[in-house]
């Protein structure tokens, strides 16, 4: 077992330099804890417009990076950003490519050439590390923007540099696979062997650079435990469960991690008064802030504040509140809602205020301080997913003392465990199927648990104790990077 192993962690976001949820939340985090634990870990990424404002004096690598990708010699700029504190980051810079408003695409829909971006971006990072003489042990990819690395590894890249490289591939999410015509092809600079076919990175007559990921990487892994058993399945692998079922062998379920300098109520500079298990006078006041910042009673300061923060999706399940919207307000309670996305949901959430108006509070659009008032000055963070790959904003509204009500599934299964008054364990309310009624009885079981003082202190208590940093899962992480690379040498 190697404890110092070259890492070059590859990630289209990463905090705090890009973010759109909570792959960069991770791509943030994680290397640090691997860099704790000795490894030597570098990270690339795209230089978006929005990175300059947080890169501190950038530090040119090379102005003329080249990359052949489609019978075509292009170029990029690589920074390097100086922090001390930080792991060394690579930023790759090409303003036809990353110099966007956003990352992936406006609200109408992708980037009309996100294969030409992140197939450059791919190839620029492979090139980085030749460039700074960094000849990894592992290569670390996450999501479909990263999952022709694998399959680059196989052909022209095998040889010399990175022939003593293995490869590692992350899922995040099966909901996005980088699907893209057959026709761009050449866009994805592959060669030496044919990568075109069932076996590969065909997927119904298209490119998948998702299931380039899975197929070429030596090991495969999701973000928890349960996931990587409903990714097998049909309700969960949406079409590529038998993909994984075969690499079952190499597919591993490791938790995410929390890194608690940002998600603490302790230390966090973006709520107007910290607070401990000990002291928890700053939460109310933190509430209170919370209601006047949305519009919302003041009375609901000693009523039950459910909040969410997420993007606006049909996976995160806002559609089943919506349902039982009249029932929560009946239940004399407050809900406030940070989020973006989908058109349709977001509207009818509005029309939701207006007619629970002083009831209901809405934050729209991208707003990382709200996202930690939210978080820290709900009592009921809801989380009803359809499904979850991980979710991280449970395990930070558990640091907050806020309590989590999520469906049991993925990663919200693993960390989330029902409160039991009569052992007094238990860390938040769990409900069963993506079902309206089910979602309501659940809310109706933790407004009741709210009036009852006694039994809700042992529960904040409980839920402030959780402990989900990433030592843990960075020593899970280390093992399965080194068992891949003992099995790739014995080949
Ligand atoms: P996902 O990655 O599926 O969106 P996660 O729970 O893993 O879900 O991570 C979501 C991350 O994005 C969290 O850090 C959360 O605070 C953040 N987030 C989601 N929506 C917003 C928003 N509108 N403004 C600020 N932060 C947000
Ligand atoms: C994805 C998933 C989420 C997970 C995050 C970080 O966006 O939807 O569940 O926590 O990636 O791994």
């Amino acid at each position: 077992m190697k404890s110092n192993l070259k890492i070059l962690f590859v990630s289209s976001e990463v905090v705090p330099f890009a973010k759109s949820g909570g792959l960069a939340d991770v791509s943030g985090s994680l290397p640090m804890a691997l860099q704790e634990y000795g490894m030597d870990v570098r990270v690339v990424m795209p230089l978006y417009s929005s990175v300059r404002k947080n890169m501190l004096k950038p530090d040119p690598v090379t102005d003329a990076l080249s990359v052949s990708l489609g019978g075509e010699s292009l170029s990029a700029k690589v920074f390097e950003a100086k922090s001390q504190k930080r792991v060394p980051t690579y930023f790759i810079e090409r303003e036809d490519l990353f110099g966007r408003p956003n990352l992936y695409g406006y609200s109408a829909g992708d980037y009309y050439d996100n294969l030409e971006r992140f197939s450059f971006f791919s190839h620029a990072a492979l090139r980085t590390a030749q460039e700074i003489g960094f000849k990894p042990d592992i290569i670390h990819c996450h999501d479909w923007q990263t999952g022709l690395i694998p399959a680059l590894l196989k052909g022209s890249y095998a040889v010399d540099f990175f022939s003593g490289t293995s490869v590692m591939f992350t899922i995040h999410n099966m909901g996005y696979q980088g699907i893209f015509p057959a026709e761009k092809l050449d866009k994805t600079g592959l060669n030496g062997i044919d990568f075109f076919h069932q076996e590969g990175i065909e997927y119904w007559g298209n490119i998948s650079l998702l299931k380039s990921g899975i197929i070429y990487a030596d090991a495969v892994t999701t973000v928890s435990p349960t996931y990587a058993q409903e990714i097998q399945t049909d309700e969960f692998g949406l079409g590529m469960e038998g993909i994984l079922a075969n690499k079952k062998e190499n597919l591993y379920g490791i938790l995410n991690g929390v890194d608690y300098n940002i998600w603490n109520p302790e230390k966090d500079k973006n709520i107007s008064r910290n607070y401990s298990p000990d002291n928890m006078s700053g939460k109310k006041a933190v509430k209170k802030e919370l209601l006047e910042k949305t519009g919302l009673d003041k009375s609901l300061i000693d009523k039950p504040l459910f909040g969410m923060v997420t993007r606006i999706d049909k996976q995160k399940g806002i559609d089943l509140v919506l349902e039982v919207m009249d029932e929560l307000m009946a239940l004399d309670t407050g809900f406030v809602l940070l989020g973006s996305g989908d058109k349709h949901i977001e509207d009818a959430v509005i029309a939701a205020s207006k007619k629970h108006s002083g009831k209901i509070g809405i934050g729209t659009g991208f707003n990382d301080p709200l996202a930690h008032q939210i978080i820290a000055g709900s009592d009921i963070f809801m989380i009803p997913s359809r499904y979850e790959p991980c979710g991280l904003t449970q395990m930070y509204a558990l640091k907050y003392g806020t309590i989590p009500l999520v469906r049991a599934t993925g990663g919200l299964n693993d960390t989330v465990f029902n409160y039991d008054k009569e052992t007094g364990t238990g860390n938040g309310f769990k409900f069963d199927s993506a079902d309206p009624d089910e979602l309501l009885a659940c809310i109706t079981q933790a407004v009741s648990l709210y009036k009852d003082k006694r039994n809700w202190k042992q529960l904040i208590s409980n839920a402030m104790k959780e402990d989900f940093s990433w030592n843990r899962s960075a020593e899970k992480y280390i093992e399965i990077y080194n068992g891949t690379i003992e099995k790739k040498d014995l080949y």
